[in-house]
């Protein structure tokens, strides 16, 4: 029968015969493979009877090298592991050229592996990585399942701007040397495949509204994409999103929910993915060893994630929050690099930083954001000036989840519209949600890799997604 290593590591019987597939990692004087599988961190010992195994076929077992080994399981000798496999046959799959093969057994610097990205994940950080992430990424559709979800496909191309903030790719079949021109010497986009502008989507909230307000509680959990040129280890031009939508529900369930939600998926790897968990805490904690003193985490990666999932995520407003941030001095200098004058300016990462690392040590829920820095979409609070929109800020991230209870009002949101310029006839659909049948409704956005990077401890987003799509970079 076949095992897969990690099944074979968890056994505490000795199994004969058996087999097993996988790519060799190591292989030392001649007699022991580590052996990997892609289905644990950690490697099994496969000893090889080298004084009865032909040469050639010796000089196959590289790194890199698939091979399919047929043996016995056996308690270990040596130190370092419980069980090990006691080789009868070798057969080399596929194999390695040594001196060619990228992945050396030894530290690769994350730089280099992005260049590999095709091969990283045969390494311990980039499998454990990729493990946490499909294991998250389970945990999340477990999660809305569990709680009277639908999940629901929105479309990736579009013909709307959900943010308005015009940072879409476009989509068009014209011939880009030649298009068809309007009088007016335009590009004539009625003569393009949809008959109109269309793009790539930036989110998938405006569609999960309409089914929201049939459905009841919905979510999307889908790629996204938008061509902001911020070349930042927290930026990719494509990443995934997941967003829940609800009806009837107003910003303090929406909060609440974002907070549950994120509570149980973090707990739920740290129920099943522990030995990658700490695996990539002790690469971490390597990593912290070289930074001085002062600049060292207090936490290690498992107990950051424990504390999220134990305490309880701070509400400030934004009102609140720019009090906090006059009357502080942030570092030596006592200054903050954006100096916030007045309320009503954005906040920057480093004032969100402070609020979250310095000030209040624990996840922030940010809310009541002033009308002129938000989408058109969030519900106007009855200040006039104000709107509930809610920020997730994440300490060692920033900002994790952009959310908010949506403008059920038609008149108000017409009005919005109008005066940012946001043509009627392109959001036909969306309008007509506050025509029949309208009703207080709220969602909210979480960014999946900057999640993935809260989990697993990484410092730059294009290493917690397989292929990472960022300005000028669209390599594999
Ligand atoms: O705050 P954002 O732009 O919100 C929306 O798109 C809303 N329509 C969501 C909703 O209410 N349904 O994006 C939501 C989250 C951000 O908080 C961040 O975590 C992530 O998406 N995000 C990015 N992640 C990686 N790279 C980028 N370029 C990102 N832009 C946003
Ligand atoms: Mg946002």
């Amino acid at each position: 029968m076949t095992y897969s290593v990690s099944q074979l590591l968890t056994q505490d019987i000795t199994l004969q015969p058996l087999e097993i597939k996988g790519w060799v990692r190591t292989f030392r004087a001649n007699r022991f493979i580590a052996l990997n599988d892609g289905s644990t961190i950690n490697n099994i010992q496969c000893v090889v009877d080298f004084e009865n195994t032909d040469e050639a076929l010796l000089k196959r077992i590289t790194t890199g090298s698939a091979v399919h080994i047929k043996g016995n399981l056996v308690k270990s000798q040596g130190k370092g592991q419980n069980v090990e496999i006691q080789v009868t046959s070798i057969e080399i799959l596929g194999d390695s050229d040594p001196d060619e093969y990228p992945i050396q057994p030894r530290k690769h610097g994350f730089e280099f592996l992005r260049k590999n990205a095709h091969l990283r994940t045969r390494t311990s950080t980039f499998s454990a990585v990729m493990r946490l992430r499909s294991s998250l990424s389970f945990a999340i559709h477990k999660y809305f399942n569990e709680n009277g979800f639908y999940y629901m496909h929105t479309p990736i191309v579009t013909g709307s701007d959900a943010e308005g903030a015009g940072e879409m790719f476009k989509v068009s079949a014209l011939d880009a040397k030649n298009p068809p021109l309007t009088k007016d010497g335009d590009i004539d986009y009625s003569q393009d495949f949809f008959g109109k502008e269309t793009n790539l989507t930036v989110s998938g909230q405006l569609e999960a509204e309409t089914y929201a307000m049939s459905l009841g509680k919905v979510y999307t959990f889908g790629p996204t994409f938008r061509a902001e040129n911020s070349n930042t280890s927290r930026h990719l031009a494509e990443f995934w999103m997941i967003e829940p939508e609800v009806a009837f529900m107003d910003l303090a369930g929406n909060m609440d929910l974002a907070e549950n939600f994120m509570k149980s998926v973090l707990s739920y790897v740290l129920e099943h993915n522990r030995e990658d968990l700490e695996f990539l805490e002790k690469r971490l904690l390597d990593e912290e060893k070289t930074k001085p003193q002062a600049e060292r985490s207090e936490m290690s990666l498992i107990d950051k994630i424990k504390f999220v999932v134990d305490n309880n995520f701070k509400r400030v407003s934004y009102t609140e929050a720019i009090d906090i941030l006059k009357n502080s001095k942030p570092n030596k200098k006592k200054k903050f690099k954006y100096i916030i004058e007045e309320w009503g300016a954005d906040l920057q990462s480093e004032h969100e930083r402070f609020l979250v690392e310095k000030h209040f040590k624990c996840p922030v829920i940010l809310f009541d954001y002033p009308a002129n820095i938000k989408a058109f979409y969030m519900r106007l609070n009855e200040d006039g000036k104000t709107v509930r929109a809610m920020d997730i800020l994440f300490p060692g991230i920033g900002e994790m989840v952009g959310g908010s209870q949506r403008e059920e009002r038609l008149d108000v949101l017409k009005e919005k519209m109008k005066a940012l310029d946001i043509d009627e006839k392109e959001l036909w659909w969306y309008l007509d949600l506050r025509k029949y049948g309208t009703a207080v409704h709220s969602g909210f956005g979480l960014g999946f890799e900057r999640l993935v990077m809260f989990a697993t401890g990484m410092g730059n987003i294009r290493d917690v997604i397989p292929y990472p799509r960022t300005p000028q970079n669209a390599e594999f």
